[in-house]
């Protein structure tokens, strides 16, 4: 099944209050279009936004600790218990290093959540596919936040991601950076992604809920 990741980030536009009016778009264009829609929010927002609607809430960073003492680290039991099905892993603006990706991948599962684990090439998303993650989103960190898609910019690096993936692990792949309209999405399905990984062409739009539509009917055509 397509899947749309939404990540608020620390997006004005994309937090408390705002985080729940773009997760119920999302609620409402998913069971329109019958996409899986996941929004990846701020810590403090997980619980708010998990009790307001249906769709899958993920965090966008757990620490891979273990109850204790571990003072102002994400403990991945709390996040889950907040509501959370799930966290993102190493996005390029929180990077880790192999051991902590691995760790924490190890944890998300042992506490039966998903992992999506970032890479910012094919090269990268093969050597941590090999991590068995639930998803791999490869998001060249120079497209990030602009205006030019990956799909447009680099589609090879999208395709080898696919094929390097499918070649060695059962993770699935994703695409993101710079993905902004339908056609965008479009083409990412086009080269083997099976959804997309996208922050401000939704949280950033004016119109939220257009481009979220649009973004979830290319999915399905
Ligand atoms: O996590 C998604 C992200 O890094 C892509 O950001 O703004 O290019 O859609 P954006």
């Amino acid at each position: 099944m397509h899947v749309m990741v939404v990540n608020t980030k620390a997006y004005r536009e994309g937090m408390g209050s705002e985080a729940i009016k773009i997760a119920k778009i999302m609620e409402r264009v998913g069971r329109e279009t019958g996409m899986r829609m996941i929004i990846a929010v701020q810590h403090a927002d997980v619980y708010r936004v998990a009790s307001n609607v249906e769709i899958d809430v993920f965090a966008q960073h757990i620490d891979a600790i273990e109850y204790g003492s571990h003072t102002g680290w994400i403990l991945p039991e709390t996040i889950k218990e907040a509501g959370a099905k799930g966290s993102i892993l190493n996005h390029s603006e929180h990077r880790l290093t192999i051991d902590e990706i691995k760790k924490g991948i190890e944890t998300l599962r042992k506490n039966k959540m998903e992992s999506i684990v970032c890479a910012s090439d094919n090269q990268i998303a093969k050597a941590l596919a090999v991590l068995e993650p639930d998803y791999v989103a490869v998001e060249p960190p120079e497209l990030i936040g602009g205006d030019v898609s990956v799909t447009k910019a680099k589609p090879s690096v999208v395709k080898n991601a696919v094929e390097n993936v499918r070649s060695i692990s059962k993770a699935k792949v994703l695409c993101g950076a710079g993905i902004k309209s339908g056609e965008d999405v479009r083409k990412a399905i086009e080269l083997g992604a099976e959804g997309i990984l996208v922050a401000s062409g939704v949280v950033k739009a004016k119109n939220k809920e257009k481009i979220i539509r649009e973004m979830a009917e290319a999915m399905i055509e």
